[in-house]
């Protein structure tokens, strides 16, 4: 019997796996679904013994099996052949292949594939290799030691562990997770909550989307080490709505895992759908059944959090990253990897224009141009990269001039970038960056909360402000309501260079008196794109 293991990701169902499945079922198979390597143009993927094809359409599984009877010798054993799938592991071994043609689908051994062979997967290291669902396969490759470890210990001590990891926040403003940890355990109350921050709204970003559908256990297993080390009894995994997969299999692992995770007990609730729902106080808002509004800080979530509860707000990726600190030991292997005061391993999303876009987990320290060329082999459009935007609709464009700066957070600051969330969006030169800083300031209009005014008004005057500064063939014809204010400019009187003193000025405001990052982080991209691209301003030169 031949076992096919294809999985059953979001991003592989999109393209069509589902209808190859069926058809090596067809084909007399056994099909067993898994989670996602994260090689997204390769999708859908399939593996059978060892060896990956992709992508495969169902006209091409026939070929496929005949093909891979041609590779593989006799005498190679299959990984999976020994009917017990049920003790499956992580320990497959290579398969031994005649020859690999460049024309056909195969694509070797997915565990040397050298864009699986170049990461240092730690939260993703069961990526492509178990079944989401599966307890057996989750224990069988490690699950829950970090949490039988943890709950050996005093919570302190445990807290002390991640705090020596050095771990960061994943979810944007890298915040250490042990100290936000510290104060949650100190704080006065009996009832503390933990919320995982599953919103990911991030352009370009899929890593927590992966973590959900593909190893669910092993985010519970984090955030039930944080429910021990804080005194926290419940939490709540707050998932986007534009996740169904995500949301499906976290319920259902919930159900799965509820006796282990016992007496930690956890809920999934659905987004209200805007970006803003990620900023953490809106998030505590949506939660609660309110209008996801920013709330002012202080106080601290980790002091009047959730229900006006000491609570403690992660990121998916920050959580996943706990269950492997806790079971190595936080001091010693995870804070070796990276640089400076970036610790361990980034899961670094690439996305947009680009031939291999997907997961790439790798120690900080790793630069623009290794991500972009070695790994994702440049644009799929086959044209010179023009930008990339680190971090989100509110990261900063970068320059290829600038594709050596380290992946590191304090470095990214210095270069008044952002790592954010970890997407990368590639562009390539047909870009135009006068129109993607129109975008951002149009994006925060409409993602505003409506709190305060530096963003509420300030972003519809920056869209209005580069209408004008772009001139009227960049103003989109449906936006009549910048044509007054066109004219209130002329009748102003004001220069060109005037404008571009007001947009500083603006940028200026929002930077300074937003209150929170959505306003506050708005003049990243579109500071960038008129500093790096004058010319796509109509200014004369670049500012290189
Ligand atoms: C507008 C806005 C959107 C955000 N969206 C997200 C998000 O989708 N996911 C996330 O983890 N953090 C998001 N954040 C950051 C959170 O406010 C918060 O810093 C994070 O959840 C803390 O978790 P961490 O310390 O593990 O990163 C957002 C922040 C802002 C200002
Ligand atoms: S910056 Fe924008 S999103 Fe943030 S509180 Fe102010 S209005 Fe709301």
């Amino acid at each position: 019997m031949t076992i096919v293991f294809i999985s059953d990701d979001a991003q592989a169902l999109a393209c069509g796996a589902d209808a190859v499945a069926a058809a090596f079922e067809k084909a007399g198979c056994t099909v067993e679904r898994v989670s996602s390597w994260g090689m997204f143009w390769l999708e859908p993927l399939v593996e059978i013994g060892g060896l990956g094809y992709g992508p495969v359409r169902v006209e091409d599984v026939e070929g496929i099996l005949t093909r891979h009877a041609e590779l593989v010798s006799a005498s190679t054993p299959h990984p999976s052949s020994s009917a017990t799938i049920e003790a499956w592991t992580l320990e497959r071994q290579s398969p031994t292949v005649k020859q690999v043609q460049g024309d056909d689908l195969c694509v070797g051994s997915l565990e040397h594939h050298p864009f699986i062979a170049r990461q240092q997967r730690h939260s993703f290291a069961r990526a492509g290799k178990t079944r989401p669902l599966s307890l057996v396969d989750y224990t069988a490759t490690g699950g829950w030691t970090g949490l039988d470890r943890a709950r050996s210990m005093a919570p302190a001590d445990v807290v002390a562990e991640v705090t020596a990891s050095g771990l960061r926040g994943r979810g944007g403003a890298g915040f250490p997770a042990g100290i936000k940890w510290k104060t949650v355990l100190e704080a006065k109350g009996t009832t503390k909550y933990i919320v995982c921050n599953a919103d990911e709204g991030d352009s370009a970003t899929f890593a927590d989307r992966m973590m959900m559908e593909g190893d669910p256990f092993h985010l519970l297993e984090g955030m039930a080490i944080a429910a021990h080390a804080v005194g926290a009894g419940e939490g709540y995994v707050y998932v986007r709505s534009e996740y169904p997969h995500a949301i499906a299999k976290l319920n259902a692992a919930i159900a799965l895992a509820a006796e282990k995770l016992a007496p930690f007990r956890v809920e999934v609730r659905v987004g209200a759908g805007a970006y803003v729902c990620g900023e953490e106080t809106s998030l505590l808002n949506s939660i609660e059944g309110k209008r996801a509004e920013v709330r002012a800080k202080p106080p601290l979530p980790a002091l009047e959090g959730l229900f006006g509860c000491p609570t403690v707000v992660n990121n998916v990726l920050t959580l996943a990253a706990i269950p492997h600190i806790m079971a190595e030991g936080g001091a010693s292997r995870y804070a070796e990897l990276g640089m400076g005061r970036s610790k361990g391993t980034m899961p670094i999303q690439l996305a947009g224009n680009i031939k291999h876009g997907g997961l790439f987990e790798t120690a900080f320290g790793i630069t623009l141009n290794e991500l972009i060329h070695d790994i994702g082999g440049g644009t799929a459009s086959g044209r010179p990269v023009k930008a990339v935007q680190v971090g989100g609709p509110l990261g900063a464009y970068i320059h290829p001039d600038q594709f050596d700066l380290p992946f590191d957070y304090e470095a990214y600051s210095v270069a008044d970038a952002l790592i954010g969330h970890g997407g990368i969006t590639v562009f390539d030169d047909s870009a135009d960056m006068g129109a993607m800083a129109r975008f951002a300031f149009e994006f925060c209009a409409a993602e505003s909360c409506g709190k305060c005014t530096p963003c509420r008004i300030g972003s519809t005057r920056g869209v209005e402000l580069i209408d004008r500064i772009l001139g009227s063939g960049k103003t989109a014809p449906d936006s009549v309501e910048a044509l007054p204010q066109m004219h209130n400019a002329r009748k102003a009187g004001r220069s060109r260079d005037e404008e571009f003193q007001l947009l500083e000025d603006l940028c200026e405001t929002m930077q300074f008196g937003s209150l929170c990052a959505l306003g506050g982080f708005t003049p990243y991209p579109v500071r960038s794109a008129l500093k790096h691209w004058p010319e796509d301003f109509g200014q004369a030169g670049s500012a290189q």
